[in-house]
């Protein structure tokens, strides 16, 4: 349930809107069963036109920069491997955690992919209510810290990545480890413990001195340490700084 493993053949897709602006959707597919082999998964990206009819393909070697005049960047395909190969499945939001909830009418949950019987072991809930198998034993104030990390950082930071053995950093849920606050891997490889890298010296997330915390430093740095997350980001996101900092307060 942490790493589901996709069919070949399976495709993707992920379309950016600016404002009104359609700019960007982004397709994967997998083409050979063994995730880890090279060029199992193919990375593409289609620029929208600005009469937002139609799209070409965006170039795999440099992206394109603030496409179809906004600030929105088109990875380049590299890029595009550097975030989605840090987990064995290669996929990145498309999971058992993402989809455990209410979804509205029309859009898929972890419920419905039971019911259309598109997952080969299942996993088992309560018997009574809502099919959520995956509660985490936290207050609304941590979940929503744990959830922004393991969307924003938790596919580069966690045990399978390859970046683990140099910055044993978890920030990503694992279904295992929801029992308690403390059990959650984005609060046992954070809170109080020294960070290790970028020359940056002092506790990823510091409960005495909020704004000492290492992970909100390396968020606002502008370039050395490099900024979190190291690609894909030019402005800092004003609801995310406030879900951690009220995170971090709390503790
Ligand atoms: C900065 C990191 C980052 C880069 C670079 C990136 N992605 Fe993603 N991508 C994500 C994250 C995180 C998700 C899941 C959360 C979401 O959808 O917002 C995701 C989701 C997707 C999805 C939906 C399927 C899924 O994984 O759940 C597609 C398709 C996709 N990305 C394609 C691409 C392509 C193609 C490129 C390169 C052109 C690319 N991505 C570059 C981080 C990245
Ligand atoms: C595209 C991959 C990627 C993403 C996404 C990413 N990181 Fe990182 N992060 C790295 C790498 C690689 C390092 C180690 C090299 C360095 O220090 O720059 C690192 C280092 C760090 C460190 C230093 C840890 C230490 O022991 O000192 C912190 C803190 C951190 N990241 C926080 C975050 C946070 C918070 C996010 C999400 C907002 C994030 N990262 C997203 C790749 C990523």
């Amino acid at each position: 349930m942490n790493h589901w493993k996709f069919p070949v053949g399976t495709k993707l897709w992920k379309e950016f809107t600016r404002g009104t602006t359609r700019v960007e959707t982004r397709f994967i597919t997998k083409l050979l069963a063994d995730d880890a082999a090279p060029g199992a998964w193919f990375y593409a990206s289609f620029e929208w036109n600005s009469t937002q009819t139609d799209t070409t393909l965006a170039s795999p070697g440099a992206g394109v920069p603030d496409a179809n005049g906004t600030q929105h960047d088109i990875p380049s395909r590299a890029n595009c491997r550097r975030c989605h190969e840090g987990v064995p499945g290669r996929v990145l939001g498309f999971q058992a955690i993402s989809l455990d909830y209410a979804a509205p009418t029309g859009n898929l949950d972890l419920a419905d992919t039971i019911g259309m019987n598109l997952l080969s072991a299942p996993p088992t809930a309560p018997s009574a209510g809502p099919y959520f198998p995956f509660p985490v034993a936290a207050t609304t104030v941590d979940t929503a810290a744990f959830g922004y990390l393991h969307a924003n950082c938790g596919g580069c930071h966690n045990p399978e990545s390859p970046g683990f053995g140099h910055t044993p950093l978890d920030l990503r849920l694992d279904v295992t480890k929801l029992g308690t606050v403390q059990a959650v891997p984005a609060y046992a490889t954070t809170v109080d413990i020294n960070g290790s890298v970028g020359g940056l010296l002092g506790k990823i997330v510091d409960t005495q001195i909020t704004d000492d915390s290492v992970m909100l430093i390396r968020m606002n740095a502008p370039a050395f340490p490099p900024k979190m997350p190291e690609i894909g980001t030019e402005i800092v996101d004003p609801d995310g700084q406030l879900t951690l900092r009220a995170w971090i307060d709390s503790l």
